[in-house]
């Protein structure tokens, strides 16, 4: 969603800015923008992608050593120039950037109005540059004019403003909305990820809510909403800037794929003590709730059938858009597994504010560090896949379902699990090598309008996944079914040619699956087997290797779904990194 960069240094600040912009460009955007200050503001924006809007604007050869930057993901008020960011006050004393929503925005409007402010956006945002400047009015210093901004505001927010009377310092205030400065030599930046500066300082300070910061090229002071200074150290950002490249892959998502050996071995390099500690949280708690959105949620699911088999641990999984809807039974004995690559899903940060309203100990599993869930959480464990730019979640997720293992092998005191899963890397790197397979497949279905995905046990949420994977990449309808269910009612959409993708590996589901498989097939289904042998009632065999163990399947059987996800996306001559309407965190409710 969003993506906010702030800079002041030495430098001329728009190229700085506009290559701050194209690396958050994986969050999602449809209008974007720069302001710069050089005597006075400089400001471009439009609609579109920020290459298009370069060459019409021009946007490297603005002037001026401070600035900001912003990608707009519409919210309140349609996809326009005049919506898009920076926004400026009318008397042009102010230009802010603002991620999140201003709930009471359209009384602050009428309240500005009503002094003579002139709006000329629809958006909830643009009241927080005439709020500024109004209350400049008041205030001779910054500080002061910024506590009065925050104390009129309601809802969540990051916004950064710069002023004309002060232009050597940017202020950047957070409410629920993540904002991290980042700290380099005679240079600072302010952003809403750390992909915004990475290229330039590793050394980050992350913003705790209802903080602000002022922000010179030398110099960051933060305080609270109550005006209190506050000492903040930088941590180094283990992300490096050619995380950011797609090396030789076309495409962030296949490269992300190909990375996933690497990734699920950085996953497993956990503390062993940090691991114990989490296990033991879970052991202890008398209930468990798990829960997450998207493929986090699967991941979800697949840790409840891992609890029950392995350790005989009971818990409820719920997606964490229902917990209003949803009335558990959750109290201060109870524990919250809230799991997220993000960290920053609103729906997911609702449920763990919900959830420790009522007493609950919540503890994470996240995989951008400094994120807010972890500042929510108890206990964060983090997944240590390094940056995921495709928009749809594949090294993510393997390490989330990595990391779950462990900590599942870790309660349950499986010794022989841990070794299997310390090897699955080297399975997963096999199961990699049948993508040629897998394109022959996915090309062959070019033309299906729909798929089915179906797995028993802990195959179930992989065929979740892997029908949402289809969906996001190809825009082709997917679902995902527990194999044994399809007969209650989804067997009535098969025609011939129908295909069916099925999880079935060699395991206890194998023979009653392929029992399922039998009676789609007489109905015309065409049957894709994901396995390691190949059997008769196959239409088509994708292979996966063969593992020691039957507890790891699922790791492995997400590569090809993943991959034919990915080719699928690519025969449609679409955009796998970018699927259109979605975006990286969704960090609205
Ligand atoms: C699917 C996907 C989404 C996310 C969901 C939750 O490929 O990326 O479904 O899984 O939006 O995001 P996080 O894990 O960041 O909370």
């Amino acid at each position: 969603m969003c993506g906010i960069i702030g800079y002041i240094g030495e430098r001329n600040a728009s190229p700085i800015l506009f290559e701050a912009l194209r690396r958050m460009e994986y969050r999602g955007y449809d209008s974007a923008g720069i302001a710069t200050f050089d005597d006075n503001f400089i400001i471009k924006k439009g609609i579109g992608k920020i290459s298009d809007l370069d060459k019409e604007l021009n946007f490297r050869e603005m002037q001026g050593t401070a600035g900001m930057g912003h990608t707009r993901w519409a919210t309140h008020g349609g996809v326009t120039k005049e919506n898009a960011h920076p926004h400026w006050s009318c008397r042009g004393e102010v230009v802010i950037v603002h991620n999140g929503i201003i709930e009471n925005y359209s009384g602050l409007r009428e309240f500005l109005s009503s002094r003579g402010h002139k709006f000329t956006s629809s958006t909830d945002s643009e009241v927080i540059a005439h709020l500024l400047e109004e209350a400049m009015k008041n205030h001779q210093d910054l500080k002061s004019a910024a506590l009065s901004v925050v104390a009129s505001l309601k809802g969540s927010y990051a916004f950064l403003a710069m002023t004309r009377s002060k232009p050597d310092t940017i202020i950047g205030a957070r409410k629920d909305v993540p904002l991290i400065v980042g700290i380099g030599r005679g240079e600072n930046f302010l952003s809403s990820d750390v992909f915004g500066f990475i290229d330039r300082t590793n050394q980050a300070i992350f913003m705790d809510n209802k903080e602000i910061a002022l922000v010179t090229k030398d110099q960051v002071e933060f305080f609270d909403f109550t005006g209190k200074s506050i000492s903040k150290k930088p941590a180094t950002v283990a992300w490096e800037v050619s995380d950011f490249s797609k090396k030789e892959f076309l495409h962030f998502t296949l490269k992300e794929i190909h990375e996933q050996p690497l990734a699920i071995r950085q996953t497993l390099s956990q503390e062993v003590e940090a691991v114990r500690e989490f296990a033991s949280l879970i052991l202890k708690a008398k209930n468990l709730f798990i829960t997450g959105c998207g493929t986090s949620f699967h991941a979800a699911l697949l840790m409840k059938y891992l609890l029950a088999r392995k350790a005989k641990i009971r818990s409820e999984v719920f997606l964490s858009s229902e917990i209003e809807h949803q009335k558990y039974l959750m109290d201060g004995d109870s524990v919250l597994l809230a799991i997220s690559q993000s960290g920053e899903t609103a729906d997911v940060l609702s449920a763990v504010s919900e959830a420790k309203s009522r007493g609950v100990k919540v503890i994470s599993i996240a995989n951008v560090m400094g994120c807010s869930l972890a500042r929510e959480s108890f206990k964060t464990l983090y997944t240590r896949c390094g940056p995921e730019i495709g928009v749809a979640a594949t090294k993510s997720f393997t390490s989330q379902v990595a990391l779950l293992y462990l900590i599942a092998s870790e309660a349950c005191s499986d010794l022989a699990m841990r070794k299997f899963l310390i090897e699955s890397p080297d399975y997963v790197e096999q199961a990699l090598e049948f993508e040629a397979r897998v394109q022959e497949i996915a090309y062959k279905y070019m033309n299906a309008n729909d798929f089915y995905f179906v797995g028993r046990g802990d195959h179930y949420p992989i065929a979740l996944e892997g029908a949402l994977k289809l969906k996001e990449l190809s825009y082709v309808h997917a679902e995902g079914m527990a194999a044994g269910e399809f007969k209650h009612g989804t067997l009535a959409l098969i025609e011939k040619g129908t295909p069916v993708v099925l999880m079935n590996p060699p395991d206890e589901t194998y023979v009653q699956t392929l029992n399922n498989a039998m009676e789609l097939k007489a109905r015309g289904a065409s049957v894709i087997g994901i396995s390691t042998r190949p059997n008769a009632c196959y239409d088509d065999f994708l292979q996966i290797p063969e593992l020691p163990t039957g507890i790891l399947y699922p790791i492995v059987e997400s590569v090809p779904l993943q991959m034919l996800a990915y080719f699928s996306s690519i025969g449609r001559k679409l955009d796998p990194d970018y699927p259109r309407n979605l975006a990286k965190s969704v960090t609205v409710i």
